[in-house]
């Protein structure tokens, strides 16, 4: 087992885990954080996106062992007193989702996006979510809606 002390949303976590622990486990079963979603555990799909230290990554393919001193955001991070926050609000007015199950993933990519780039070209918008699957959607309504909350956090800054 291996101690590891890090942050999951502006929380300190301390925990021992195994060498082969991944982060997907760490979030949903152990902290409960069942937003992040596990769908293809191989690292193809993004739906377990989650931001570690600024950079969205897969937390199914990311070892809980190595997260010493990281900062890891996941979907529970994002709104804030209740409220969605600029990239939840657009997907949902771009009506940018059906089943959800890519969706959390998504928020993670735009945001890591979002928050290096505010101003990002449509390539770039798409670059960012090319590891994001969705078998439901489509892609256009999300890159739209990526778009427009890359706008709605310009207004209000
Ligand atoms: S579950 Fe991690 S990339 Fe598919
Ligand atoms: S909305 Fe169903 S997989 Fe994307």
């Amino acid at each position: 087992m291996i101690t590891v002390d890090f942050t999951v949303n502006g929380e300190r976590v301390k925990l021992d885990v195994s060498e082969s622990a991944r982060l997907v486990d760490l979030l949903r079963e152990t902290l409960g954080l069942t937003g992040t979603k596990e769908g293809c555990a191989v690292g193809e799909c993004g739906a377990c996106t989650v931001i570690v230290n600024g950079k969205a990554v897969c937390s199914c393919i990311t070892l809980a062992a190595g997260l010493n001193g990281a900062n890891v955001i996941t979907i529970e991070g994002v709104s804030k007193n209740g409220e969605l926050d600029d990239i939840q609000q657009a997907i949902l007015d771009h009506h940018a989702l059906q089943c959800g199950f890519c969706t959390p993933g998504i928020v993670m990519s735009a945001k890591a996006l979002l928050d290096a780039n505010p101003n990002p070209t449509t390539e770039e918008i798409q670059q960012a979510i090319a590891g994001n699957l969705c078998r439901c959607t489509g892609y256009q309504q999300v890159i739209d809606a990526i778009a427009d909350a890359a706008e709605r956090r310009a207004v209000q800054e």
